[in-house]
This record gives structure tokens, C-alpha cells and sequence, in this order.
């Protein structure tokens, strides 16, 4: 579907990107815009900033940027279209009747065959543990104590020794293209295809609408590697889905239960904990926290109790919370996971150690706890130092109060003491910059980088202060810029100013089709310019500098193309006549 730019336009402007992406993601007010942890990065700082008057996002950790309609192209996997539809919806507005595209109506016809293919595979898996050849399989879930039913209810299966189940889906009318895209078979010249899970007991993996995406089969003994899991494709990316969160999200609790791996979630269900999920052996990403927090606002962590566990806790725990959600991790020892933990003393005590997780504040200082030895006064002291950081991160004057309280009482320091070098160290953490980063493109010369770095800072320039434009306009103008996707941003931005005086940065980012440039453009209009602040003789002397440089560019590029000497010495007076030019403000 082809939608006319002022339709997109009219919907855009109606939609504030403020709005949308707090639905999604928790950003707060910070200087002259928002910021929040960034939902397409794993970070611990928040990098991601959104700007209202400029209706832009743009991370400063990983480059990406762009308008409402990007944001959700990149959020929820959606194509343009989609998102236009979404946010019309969301706006009001009403579209033209829907006459889908020959290309979009394919890429919907090749999903909805992907999805059918996993559907007949789970239900083959199925049918072999069920079957005489899948004795082996069914034994093993058996030794592992699951019922029938949950065998049922997760859809577990076998794939047994024989190659069978690639007749089944030709069979079926699937072509080799479409199994090839499954990721359930390889395929190599000699021998054709090749199944990839063989002998290895099945888990489905299924999206939160019940739907097969991808799966995961496990060993039935000690081999290598223990879980062999789908490769990413059109239906499966494993940053965004939670294995068990098509039951959890139906759960009453108020809070998820977080595990590491498919059997914790299912022997966890199995005794009624049916709020489990986990996020498969993966760090867990933004996007995963961003889908929890659509259904419950509190997450407690139950992953393994070594020291791996530990240690994707500790990652997991700053993500969680920057999503807005708030955490408790639950003790599991002496026992290893939440399967062994059942299997041992059963679940009424899963149940008590429930009530008993830590918050996540508390697990964390007791882990700081164990790397310093208290006993020596300057480890004693970089310890404190540690803890009153991380008291820093709580925003609410009262809770931060309490926090500080209980370590008070809990190490025998003295409160004030301690209260003292949390404000200590929050006068010196104050006014920090945030980082700002110019996207840096290796293998390139650094002249290159120059020439593109001075038309970056005019072009981010011009878009925070358009009436400067009029000051440069007899010096330079968009011609001067040559490069993608500089060029045509001048061009807009030129246009635009012209026509309105004014600059629309999230209009002109619609302009770009490949996520590609959108970063670069959203990079334009969001970098930092300390110039800003400078005083206008600074100012102007920094503005004659750069507008001299580009324009410099321009004219020894044109010098490399003349052919004839009269262009030549055009050229040469050009630039003497350049040299003397000054532009005030
Ligand atoms: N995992 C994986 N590939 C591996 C190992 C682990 O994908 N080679 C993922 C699986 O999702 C697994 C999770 O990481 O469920 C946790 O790993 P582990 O603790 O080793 O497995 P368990 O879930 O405890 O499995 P089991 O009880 O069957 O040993
Ligand atoms: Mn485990």
C-alpha cells in the first residue's frame, strides 16, 4: 500500500513522539528533553533521548534514530505500512481502503507458510514421542517427572533417528525454499537436506498469541552442544519472545517469575507456578523487559544460583528496572535451579523462598559484600563508597532515605555518616555531560571524515538555529552539499526554510526509506552543539570557519572536474574572493 506523503504527514503530526515512545519505554524529563535506557541496546546509562520539539529519538550509545513512525518499525518489527496504519488508528485517522501491495501481500503469504510449516512440525515431534519410535524421548521427560499433561500443554516432542520429517512437509506441498527458510533443515549440494534436530527431545518455543515460531531440542544425555535452538528467521528473533509467556501473561499474580531455561519454566508450571517464563539461556535484552512490563509491573529473578546465574542476574537487574519494572531475586540454595530446587523440597518451600527474595538493592550490596574484605579499613572504605553509588540511584528522596537507614543499621555505620558521602559523591556526579557521539565510519580517510564532520555540525547547526541560514545563504547553499544523506537534508532544509522559515526534522527523517540513513539523519538533528552556548563573536568566528571549510571543498571539487583554463581562473578568484568574505551573525 502506497500512502500520498501528506496522508503520512497529517498522521505524524498527530501523534507525539513523547507519548508514544513512554507507552513502550520509560523515559523521563532530562534538561530540554527526555531521557531513558535505550530498548535496542543493552545498556546501564541512559543514552536514549527524545526530543519534543524536534518529534526525534536518537540513542547516543548505538546510533539508532528516527520519528514515531521508525520507532515503531524498529520496536515492534513492523514494516512502513504497518506502522502508518498503527499510528492512523492510534491518531484517528482515517485511510484510504485498504488495497495491500503485490509485495506486502507476499511477505504476509511467506510468514503465515512459516508459521504453518512449525505447526505441522510441532505436531509431527508430537506424534513421534507418542509413537513407539519415540519411546526413547517420551522415557526421558518421564525420568525428568513431567505428566502427560504438561508433556501436552507445552507440546513437547521427539524427532526421532529416521529423516522423516522433511518428506512429511514436501509432502505437504512446502517447497525446499520455504523448508530452507524454516531453519529446520540444512542443505548441501551432495547430500540435499538434512534435518537439524535429530534424536533430541522438543520444545517448542511459541510466541505470546500460541504460535510456533521456532524451537529448542536438548540432548537426552551429556552431548554437545545440550540445546540446539532455531536460527533467527522471519518469524523467530529470540531478543524479542519469552519461552512460557504465552501462559504467563494470562497469570493473576502481580509479578512474573524470570528463569533461565526451558525446563525451569516448565516444571515450574507444572507445579503450579504458572507465572514462569524465561528468556533462553540469552542475555536478557530491552525488548524482553519492555514485553513483560505490557503485563506486570514486577519481575522476580530465579535463575541459576552459580556463579553464571549470578552474573546474568546482575545484567539483568539495571535492564529490568529501566523498563520500569521492579525486581526481587529469590535464593535457590543449596539447590542449583527451580526444577532441582521443586524435585528437593517441593514447592510449598519454592513458595516461602518467594516471600523471602531480596530486593534487588539488597542482593546487589550483598554481592559487593563478598568482593571486599571488611576486616581491611581501605577495602572497608571503597566498600562504603561502592554502596553509597548505588544508593545515588534512587530517585525518591524517601526511599533512598529508608535504603540508606537499613545499611546504616545493617553494617554499624553511623547514618549521618553515611548520608554525608551520598550527598558527597551526588555534588560530584552532578551536571555530568551527556556523551555525545559522532558516528564514526572506519576504513574511511580522516580528510574524508572532515569534510563530512564539518557538513554534519552545519547542518545539525541549521536545524537549531534556521535563521542563520539567511546569514550563509550568499556563501553557500545546498549544492555545496554532495554526499547522501547530506544532500538531500540540506536540500530540505534549505526548501523548507524558504517556504515555512521554519525546519521540521521529523518530516524530513520520513524522507529516508533505509533505517540505514534515518540513524544518520536522526544523528543530524540530535547531536549536541556546546557552540550553542558560546558568545557571538565565538560564534561567528566558528560559523565562518566551517561554512569557509565546506565551501572550500566544493570549489577544489569543481577544480578537479574543469577542463578548460577559463574555468580554472574562475575558480582561482572564486577562491580568493572566499578567503575574504566574512559572515556575521
Ligand atoms: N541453552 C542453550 N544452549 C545451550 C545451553 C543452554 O540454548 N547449549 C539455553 C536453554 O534455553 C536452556 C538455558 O539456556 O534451557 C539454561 O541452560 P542450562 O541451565 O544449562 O539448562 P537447563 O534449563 O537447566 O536444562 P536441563 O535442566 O535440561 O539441564
Ligand atoms: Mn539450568
Amino acid at each position: 500500500m502506497y500512502y500520498p506523503d501528506d496522508l503520512v504527514e497529517s498522521i505524524r503530526e498527530k501523534i507525539d513522539i513523547v507519548d508514544l515512545i513512554s507507552s513502550y519505554v520509560n523515559i523521563k524529563k532530562h534538561g530540554l528533553g527526555y531521557l531513558g535506557l535505550c530498548p535496542f541496546h543493552n545498556e546501564k546509562t541512559p543514552s536514549f533521548s527524545v526530543s519534543q520539539s524536534r518529534q526525534i529519538y536518537h540513542c547516543f550509545g548505538c546510533g539508532v534514530g528516527g520519528n514515531v513512525f521508525t520507532f515503531l518499525m524498529e520496536y515492534d518489527n513492523l514494516t512502513f505500512p504497518e506502522a502508518v496504519r498503527t499510528l492512523a488508528t492510534r491518531a484517528g485517522v482515517a485511510l484510504p481502503d485498504e488495497v495491500n501491495s503485490e509485495e506486502e501481500k507476499r511477505q504476509a503469504g511467506r510468514k503465515k507458510r512459516l508459521l504453518d510449516i512449525h505447526t505441522e512440525a510441532a505436531m509431527f515431534y508430537y506424534s513421534v514421542l507418542k509413537s513407539n519410535e519415540g519411546t526413547l524421548g517420551y522415557q526421558y521427560f518421564k525420568k525428568r517427572q513431567l505428566s502427560d499433561e504438561t508433556i501436552t500443554r507445552f507440546g513437547l516432542g521427539y524427532s526421532g533417528r529416521s529423516t522423516r520429517l522433511y518428506k512429511h512437509l514436501r509432502g505437504k506441498g512446502y517447497t525446499d525454499e520455504e523448508l530452507k527458510n524454516s531453519g529446520l533443515f540444512t542443505f548441501d549440494e551432495k547430500s540435499g537436506a538434512r534435518e537439524k534436530f535429530w534424536n533430541r527431545v522438543m520444545f517448542p518455543i511459541m510466541d505470546a498469541n500460541n504460535r510456533v515460531i521456532a524451537f529448542g531440542g536438548r540432548v537426552m544425555g551429556d552431548g554437545m552442544p545440550k540445546y540446539l535452538n532455531s536460527p533467527e528467521t522471519m518469524l523467530f528473533d529470540k531478543s524479542r519472545n519469552l519461552y512460557g509467556l504465552n501462559y504467563a501473561r494470562h497469570t493473576k499474580e502481580k509479578y512474573f517469575l524470570l528463569c533461565e531455561g526451558y525446563m525451569d519454566v516448565i516444571a515450574l508450571h507444572q507445579n503450579g507456578f504458572t507465572n514462569a517464563c524465561a528468556s533462553l539461556g540469552t542475555a536478557l535484552t530491552g525488548l524482553q523487559a519492555n514485553l513483560i512490563k505490557r503485563y506486570v509491573k514486577q519481575v522476580i529473578i530465579t535463575y541459576d544460583s552459580d556463579g553464571a546465574g549470578t552474573k546474568a542476574a546482575l545484567r539483568a537487574i539495571p535492564i529490568l528496572k529501566g523498563a520500569g519494572i521492579s525486581v526481587k531475586i529469590l535464593d535457590m540454595k543449596p539447590y542449583k535451579d527451580p526444577d532441582e530446587f521443586i524435585k528437593n523440597l517441593g514447592s510449598d518451600e519454592y513458595r516461602k523462598r518467594i516471600e523471602n527474595a531480596k530486593t534487588s538493592f539488597d542482593f546487589e550490596v550483598g554481592i559487593l559484600e563478598s568482593e571486599f574484605d571488611l576486616k581491611d579499613p581501605e577495602q572497608k572504605t571503597a566498600f562504603y563508597n561502592e554502596v553509597a553509588k548505588k544508593l545515588l540511584m534512587f530517585e525518591d528522596e524517601l526511599e533512598r532515605s529508608n535504603y540508606i537507614e537499613s545499611i546504616a543499621v545493617k553494617y554499624n555505620i553511623r547514618i549521618e555518616e553515611l548520608r554525608k558521602l551520598v550527598v558527597k559523591l551526588s555534588a560530584r556526579n552532578a551536571g555530568m555531560p551527556v556523551s555525545t557521539t559522532y558516528t564514526k565510519e572506519s576504513g574511511k580517510s580522516k580528510k574524508e571524515d572532515g569534510t563530512k564532520q564539518a557538513q554534519e555540525i552545519l547542518l545539525t547547526w541549521l536545524t537549531k538555529e534556521p535563521d542563520i541560514i539567511k546569514r550563509i545563504s550568499d556563501v553557500i547553499n545546498e549544492s555545496d552539499f554532495v554526499e547522501e544523506p547530506y544532500k538531500t537534508v540540506a536540500r530540505m532544509v534549505f526548501e523548507e526554510y524558504q517556504k515555512t522559515g521554519t525546519i521540521s526534522p521529523a518530516r524530513i527523517i520520513n524522507h529516508f526509506d533505509e533505517a540505514e540513513s534515518q540513524k544518520k539523519v536522526a544523528a543530524i538533528f540530535s547531536n549536541d552543539m556546546p557552540v550553542m552556548n558560546f558568545d557571538r563573536a565565538e560564534k561567528e568566528r566558528v560559523i565562518n570557519e566551517i561554512v569557509k571549510r565546506i565551501r572550500q571543498q566544493s570549489i577544489d571539487r569543481i577544480t578537479r572536474n574543469a577542463t578548460s583554463t577559463e574555468d580554472l581562473q574562475k575558480l582561482l578568484s572564486m577562491k580568493a574572493e572566499l578567503q575574504k568574505m566574512h559572515i556575521s551573525l
